[in-house]
């Protein structure tokens, strides 16, 4: 990831990056930190970058061309995403850290002074951001905050791929107390449940730690989480049909966007997967236009949601009529209607056993860019892009005969296994029953509840998920791609 700093202190920003985890990743040039001098663009001969508010008021405002400059010589003048930090801004925030983290190149614009003339603001920026409700001296501290908490969240940065996944703000809970060696210090002693070994434990008195903190010193957070937890209880009841939503909550991915009910919209921001059920199509229409306007991706429960939602209708202030030939204003849906074509009608299959499963090809590892070339030619499903996202997300794995990939397994961008495929000449050894099970081993060791959606009619998928014990849905889900 490229990142600029338009500052007037770049020394600031050189300072602060040059150390520790950032630092590493920019030297492993898995980052790119570049700080831009505003006051070098200044084209007055005193170099001065600001300059008094029309209409009056305390302090100066920087003025347009140095910022504008500034920000061209990054950019070419491309909307690049450009951040910029302001006490007006929205506040930052754990999944607004995840989006960034997705970008390839970022642009923040730190302001000094009383601001910056809203002209150059408007051509500029594409987010406001604030880091907190006080005011600071400028905007490179915030900056540096918004840096740091996006950085980590990019593939290679950390070490290890599972501590950015398992800390506070994941899943809406504050991370739980923990405690190193010596076992008794200054009298006290660490809970006995982390010395015991038992994993399951473990993992429900750290939960519950979780829980306790969370309603003591965040009741907001704790409100959003319970009310995850709620309808997770009420999805738990068909399980089979609600699997994917049940996972996306659970797994802290996804937000409620709706729920009323059996009415339910939740949102994977981090990939733009929004899933939907409706009791009736009124009320799918009302979820539809709640739904983000970013979404790329809808999982459908109900046809009726994929007539509004690949409709040609008409466009613009154009008015359709009602049953009774009255004209009424045309509904688009929150923009949403028309726009995405029905990709795949799937089932969903679940592995609900908690025991991991036996693999036999002893060969299998997780892949690298590497592989990429090798994995997208016989992968047609999705593109090379979405391949290489998930190879970088660490969650590609390949089973090998010597050198040789000869067939490989991965979880989805919102979280089912899939991206299966063994090769021609490798087939009927049971390779694709190994590398499903490993994915699955891989999936139960988080935790979580391994799933795959099923393409109505792929018989040799359904027999291959039943033999490793999946059972399958009772009705389908639709995936509509955005056109
Ligand atoms: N600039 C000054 N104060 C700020 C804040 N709280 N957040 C972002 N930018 C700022």
């Amino acid at each position: 990831m490229k990142i600029h700093i338009l500052t007037l202190f770049p020394e600031m920003i050189e300072g602060c990056f040059k150390s520790s985890i950032i630092g590493r990743a920019a030297q492993k040039e898995i980052l790119s930190l570049h700080a831009v001098d505003i006051r070098e663009y200044s084209t007055d001969k005193h170099k001065k970058v600001d300059d008094y508010p029309y209409g009056g008021g305390a302090g100066m405002l920087l003025q347009a061309q140095p910022v504008y400059d500034a920000w061209k010589s990054v950019t070419g003048g491309e909307r690049v995403r450009t951040v910029y930090l302001t006490p007006q801004g929205v506040p930052f925030s754990q999944n607004m850290a995840a989006e960034l983290a997705e970008e390839p190149e970022l642009v923040f614009l730190c302001g000094h002074y009383e601001g910056i003339d809203q002209r150059v603001l408007e051509e500029t920026v594409t987010d406001y951001v604030s880091i907190g409700d006080y005011v600071l001296t400028g905007g490179e501290l915030p900056a540096m905050v918004m840096i740091d908490a996006v950085a980590r969240l990019v593939p290679g940065v950390l070490g290890n791929d599972s501590s950015a996944e398992e800390e506070s703000f994941f899943n809406d809970l504050l991370e739980y107390p923990q405690y190193t060696r010596p076992e008794v210090w200054h009298g006290r002693k660490a809970p006995e449940v982390l010395l015991s070994g038992d994993h399951r434990r473990i993992t429900q008195w750290r939960l519950e730690q979780s829980e306790h903190l969370t309603e003591k010193v965040r009741p907001d957070l704790y409100g959003r989480y319970e009310r995850k937890q709620r309808l997770v209880g009420q999805l738990l009841k068909d399980k089979r049909n609600h699997i994917h939503m049940i996972e996306s909550l659970r797994r802290g991915r996804a937000e409620i966007i709706w729920w009323e009910g059996e009415d339910i919209l939740i949102y994977d921001r981090k990939c733009a997967v929004c899933m939907i059920t409706a009791s009736s199509r009124k009320a799918g229409e009302k979820m539809l236009e709640l739904a983000p306007a970013e979404t790329e991706t809808f999982v459908s429960s109900q046809e009726y949601l994929n007539e509004i939602l690949c409709a040609d209708g008409p466009t613009g202030a154009q008015r359709e009529q009602d049953a009774c030939g009255n004209s009424a204003v045309f509904r688009d849906f929150g923009g949403h209607r028309g726009r995405y074509e029905v990709h795949s009608q799937c089932y969903q299959f679940l592995y609900t056993p908690k025991v991991p499963l036996p693999v036999k090809h002893k060969d299998i590892r997780k892949l690298t860019l590497e592989h990429l070339d090798s994995v997208s030619g016989h992968y047609s499903y999705e593109g090379r892009e979405y391949v290489e996202g998930r190879i970088r997300e660490g969650v590609m794995y390949g089973a090998f005969v010597g050198d040789l990939l000869v067939g490989f397994v991965g979880m989805h961008n919102e979280g089912s296994l899939g991206l299966l495929h063994v090769a021609d000449a490798y087939r009927r050894q049971g390779i694709a029953v190994s590398l499903e099970a490993y994915m699955i081993n891989r999936i139960l060791e988080k935790g979580w509840i391994p799933y795959g959606h099923v393409i109505v009619g792929n018989e040799m998928s359904f027999a291959l998920q039943e033999k490793l014990g999946l059972y399958r849905s009772s009705r389908t889900v639709w995936w509509l791609e955005r056109k």
